[in-house]
C-alpha cells in the first residue's frame, strides 16, 4: 500500500499516513517519504509505535546519526542512549525534574527560536522527534518555514545577505536565557562555529535562510549591526503565516529538515506533567560554508 500525503500547506508540514515505521520499508516508500520530506520540510506521523532501535533505523534513512550534546554535559548521566537527545522533563531516576536543576535551565533553551545542532560545525540535517508521553495542556512545537521566509524577502535585502556568515555557539542562546555558568572545559567542547545565513538546499535548489538563537555575530559586522540584523531576520521569518504548530498526540514521530526550518517549545506546566520527548538527529554532509563553497573564517 503506498503512502498517503495530507498537506498542511501547499509547501510546508504534511501528515503522512498508512505507513509503519517499526518494520522494514521497500524502496519505493523510502523514495517517497524522502520526495515528501524535501517538498514539505516538516513530516508527521501519527500513531507510531517505536522502540529506540526502531526510532533509530528509520531516522538512518535520512543520514549518518549524531551524538546529542547531553554527552557533553558533566552535570548528569544520561536517562537514554547517547544517540537519542533527550527532550523530556524527566531526571536519570525517570521523575520529573527539581524547579531548580541545570537540567532543566539548559533545556529551556529550546523555548527559542533554534535549528538544532547550527551551534556545530557539522551541524543537524534533519530531527526526528517522537512522543512517548505529553501533557494535556501546552508543550507544543512551532516551526517555521525558513524557505518562504527568504522567499518573502525584498530584493535589496536578499542582495544584503547573499554570502553572509553568521557565528553560531551554544552559549550564545543560553547567554540570552542568561545562563552563563558554564565551565571551561563544557566551553571548549563547543567552540564557536561559522554558518551562511543564506544557504541553498541541494534536492531542490531552493534557497534559504539559516537562522537560530545559537548565532549571536556576523562576520565583518560589528556586534551590535549584527544581532540586530539576525533579530530582524528571526522577526520576519516567524511572523504568522511561516508557522505551523504542531500540537502532540502520543506516538507522534515528527521529522524536520534543520536547514531550511526553525522551531521552537511552547510552554507547559513542566513541574507538573511528564513531557517524554525522545529525537534522534542526523548530520548534514557539511557545514553550510563548505556546502556554499565560501572559504569561512579558520576552523
Ligand atoms: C528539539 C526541540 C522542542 C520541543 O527536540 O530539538 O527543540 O517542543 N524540541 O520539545
Ligand atoms: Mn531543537
Amino acid at each position: 500500500m503506498s503512502i498517503t500525503i495530507q498537506a498542511i500547506t501547499d509547501g510546508f508540514a504534511a501528515e503522512i499516513g498508512d505507513v509503519d515505521l517499526s518494520a522494514p520499508l521497500d524502496p519505493a516508500t523510502v523514495d517517497a517519504l524522502r520526495q515528501a520530506f524535501w517538498k514539505y520540510s516538516v513530516l508527521v506521523f501519527p500513531d507510531q509505535h517505536l522502540s529506540v532501535d526502531q526510532h533509530l533505523a528509520f531516522a538512518k534513512l535520512f543520514g549518518p546519526l549524531e551524538t546529542s550534546i547531553g554527552v557533553y554535559r558533566a552535570d548528569s548521566p544520561l536517562r537514554v542512549r547517547p544517540e537519542i537527545a533527550d527532550v523530556s522533563n524527566l531526571n536519570t531516576h525517570d521523575q520529573i525534574w527539581d524547579a531548580n536543576s541545570r537540567l532543566r535551565m539548559f533545556q529551556l533553551g529550546n523555548r527559542l527560536w533554534h535549528t538544532d545542532s547550527s551551534f556545530k560545525y557539522l551541524p543537524a540535517r534533519a530531527s526526528l522527534l517522537y512522543a512517548r508521553s505529553i501533557p494535556p495542556i501546552g508543550g507544543h512545537t512551532e516551526f517555521a518555514d525558513l524557505r518562504a521566509a527568504y522567499d518573502a524577502l525584498d530584493a535589496d535585502t536578499r542582495a544584503r545577505l547573499d554570502g553572509l556568515i553568521a557565528v553560531h555557539s551554544i552559549f550564545t542562546s543560553r547567554a540570552r536565557l542568561g545562563f552563563t555558568n558554564f565551565t571551561q572545559q563544557e566551553r571548549e567542547a563547543l567552540p564557536p562555529v561559522p554558518q551562511m545565513v543564506v544557504r541553498t538546499i541541494p534536492e531542490n535548489g531552493r534557497r534559504s535562510l539559516y537562522l537560530a538563537s545559537h548565532a549571536g555575530e556576523i562576520v565583518g559586522m560589528s556586534p551590535e549591526e549584527g544581532r540586530a540584523l539576525l533579530d530582524g531576520l528571526v522577526e520576519h521569518a516567524t511572523r504568522r503565516q511561516f508557522v505551523y504548530t504542531h500540537r502532540w498526540r502520543v506516538h507522534d514521530l515528527v521529522i524536520w529538515d534543520n536547514r531550511c526550518t526553525m522551531h521552537r517549545g511552547t510552554d507547559f506546566d513542566d513541574l507538573r506533567w511528564r513531557r517524554d520527548m525522545q529525537r534522534a538527529t542526523v548530520s548534514d554532509v557539511a557545514n553550510s560554508c563548505e556546502q556554499a563553497g565560501v572559504q569561512s573564517i579558520a576552523h
